[in-house]
C-alpha cells in the first residue's frame, strides 16, 4: 500500500469516530486525514481537540447523502481509503424515529459507495490500492439465547476479567452466521453492510466490513448505557434500567476497538468480514453494581450508597437477550486482542467522565435535556 495515503473517516466527530481520528492522525504523520462529519446532536469536535491543529488532519463538514459534495471531495482529496462509521447509533431513537435511520445508514452509505466507484473506476489504475472500510455492529445477527442464567465457561481464551470471563449462552455470533436483525437501528445496518458487500460483489470494489460489540470510554455520547449512568450517579439522579436488567451484552474498551480498525484497514483481506469483540459478556444489572461501586468509591461515597438509584422501567420494545461476539478469526489471523481487563477499562472510562465533567454539562445542557424526558415519559 501507498504510504502517503488519503483517508477520509465518517463519523469522526462521534465516539468511536473520534478515537478512530486521532489514532490515525498520530500515528500516520503522513497521511492526510480526512474527518466527514455532518455534527448531528451526537457528533461533538471537543472530542478532537487535541489534534485538530495538526497539519495531517482536516475538518470537513458534510452530510453523507450528499453524493454531489462527496464525489467533489474524493476528487479534490484523489481519496484512496474510506473508513466509514458516519450513522445514527442510538436503538431508543431507531424505535422513535426510523426513517432518519433509514436515510442516513442506508441511503448515506449507498451514495458514498457510488461517488467512491464513479471516482476509483475513472482513475488509469481503478481500484488498485484502494479501501472502502465500514464499520458495524454485532447487533445485525439478532439475538442470542440466554440458556445459561448463571453463566458457564466460555469456549476461547479471555483477557476479559480478572475474575474469570462468564458466557451466558452456549451460541456466539460468528462471522458465517445469518443476519437476523431486529431493530430498525440493526436493520438499517444490515442493509447498509448487504450493499457495500454487494459493491464488491458487483463492481469489485475493494471492500471490508467488520462487525463489532458494544464499545465504552470516553467521549461517549450520555444516552448510552455507561455515561449515561455514570453520569446519573454523579448528580444523584434515577438509573433507569429497563426490563428486569437481565440482558447480556458484550463489551469491548473503544481504543480496542480503533486499534482493531487500524490493523485491519491495513491488513485485513479485501472483501472479508471480522467480528470484533470483548470476550466479555455482561448482564446490564451487574454492570450497573459495577459502575455504582466503581463512581461511589471514586467519589468518596459508603460502599452501597448509589444503589438506591436503581430504578426498574418499562423494557425496550423489542429488546435483544444476549450479544456475545466470537472474534478469534481477528486473534487467529492478525493478531489483534483486547488489551484491557474489563476492570481496568471501567476504572479509566469513571474517571474520564468524572473528570471531564464540562464536557459532559455542554452536552446535557439544552435540547438533549427535552428530548431525554420525552424518552422516559410514562416509563
Ligand atoms: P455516534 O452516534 O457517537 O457518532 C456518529 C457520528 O456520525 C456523529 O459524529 C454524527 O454527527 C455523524 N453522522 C450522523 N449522521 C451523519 C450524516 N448523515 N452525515 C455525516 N455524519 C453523520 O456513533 P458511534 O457509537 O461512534 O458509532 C460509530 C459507528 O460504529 C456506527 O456506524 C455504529 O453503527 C458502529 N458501532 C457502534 C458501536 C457502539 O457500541 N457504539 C458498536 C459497534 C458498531
Ligand atoms: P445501549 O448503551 O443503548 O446499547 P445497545 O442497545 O446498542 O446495546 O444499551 C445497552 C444495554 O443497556 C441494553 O440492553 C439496553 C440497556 N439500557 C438500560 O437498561 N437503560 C438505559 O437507560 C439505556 C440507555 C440502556
Amino acid at each position: 500500500m501507498n504510504s502517503k495515503r488519503s483517508i477520509v473517516i465518517t463519523g469522526g466527530a462521534g465516539f468511536i469516530g473520534s478515537h478512530v481520528v486521532r489514532l490515525f492522525v498520530n500515528k500516520y504523520p503522513d497521511y492526510n486525514i480526512i474527518n466527514l462529519d455532518k455534527l448531528t446532536y451526537a457528533g461533538n469536535l471537543a472530542n478532537l481537540k487535541d489534534i485538530e491543529d495538526k497539519p495531517n488532519y482536516k475538518f470537513v463538514k458534510m452530510d453523507i447523502c450528499d453524493f454531489e459534495a462527496f464525489y467533489q471531495l474524493m476528487q479534490d482529496e484523489k481519496v484512496d481509503g474510506i473508513i466509514h462509521l458516519a450513522a445514527e447509533s442510538h436503538v431508543d431513537r431507531s424505535i422513535k424515529d426510523p426513517f432518519t435511520f433509514a436515510r442516513t445508514n442506508v441511503m448515506g452509505t449507498l451514495s458514498l459507495l457510488q461517488a467512491a466507484k464513479l471516482y476509483w473506476e475513472s482513475l488509469p489504475e481503478k481500484y488498485e490500492g484502494k479501501r472502502f472500510y465500514h464499520i458495524s455492529t454485532d447487533e445485525v445477527y439478532g439475538a442470542l439465547e440466554m440458556n445459561h442464567p448463571e453463566g458457564i465457561e466460555p469456549p476461547f481464551k479471555t483477557v476479559a476479567s480478572s475474575e474469570g470471563h462468564k458466557a451466558y449462552g452456549d451460541e456466539f455470533f460468528y462471522e458465517t452466521t445469518k443476519y437476523n436483525p431486529h431493530s430498525p437501528y440493526s436493520a438499517s445496518k444490515a442493509s447498509s453492510d448487504h450493499f457495500v458487500r454487494a459493491y464488491h460483489d458487483t463492481y469489485g470494489m475493494p471492500t471490508i466490513v467488520t462487525n463489532c460489540s458494544n464499545n465504552y470510554g470516553p467521549y461517549q455520547f450520555p444516552e448510552k448505557l455507561i455515561p449515561l449512568f455514570i453520569n446519573n450517579i454523579r448528580h444523584g439522579k434515577a438509573l433507569p434500567v429497563y426490563g428486569k436488567g437481565e440482558n447480556v451484552r458484550d463489551w469491548l474498551f473503544v481504543e480496542d476497538h480503533a486499534r482493531a480498525i487500524d490493523v485491519i484497514f491495513h491488513q485485513g483481506k479485501t472483501a472479508e468480514t471480522y467480528n470484533i469483540g470483548g470476550f466479555n459478556e455482561w448482564k446490564n444489572i451487574d454492570l450497573i453494581k459495577v459502575m455504582i461501586k466503581t463512581v461511589d468509591r471514586l467519589l468518596g461515597n459508603p460502599e452501597g450508597h448509589s444503589l438506591k438509584l436503581i430504578t426498574y422501567v418499562t423494557d425496550r420494545l423489542g429488546h435483544d437477550a444476549r450479544y456475545a461476539i466470537d472474534s478469534t478469526k481477528l486473534q487467529k489471523e492478525l493478531g489483534w486482542e483486547p488489551s484491557l481487563q474489563f476492570e481496568e477499562g471501567i476504572e479509566k472510562t469513571v474517571r474520564w467522565y468524572l473528570d471531564h465533567q464540562d464536557w459532559m454539562d455542554n452536552i446535557t445542557s439544552g435540547d438533549y435535556e427535552k428530548y431525554y424526558e420525552d424518552m422516559y415519559k410514562g416509563r
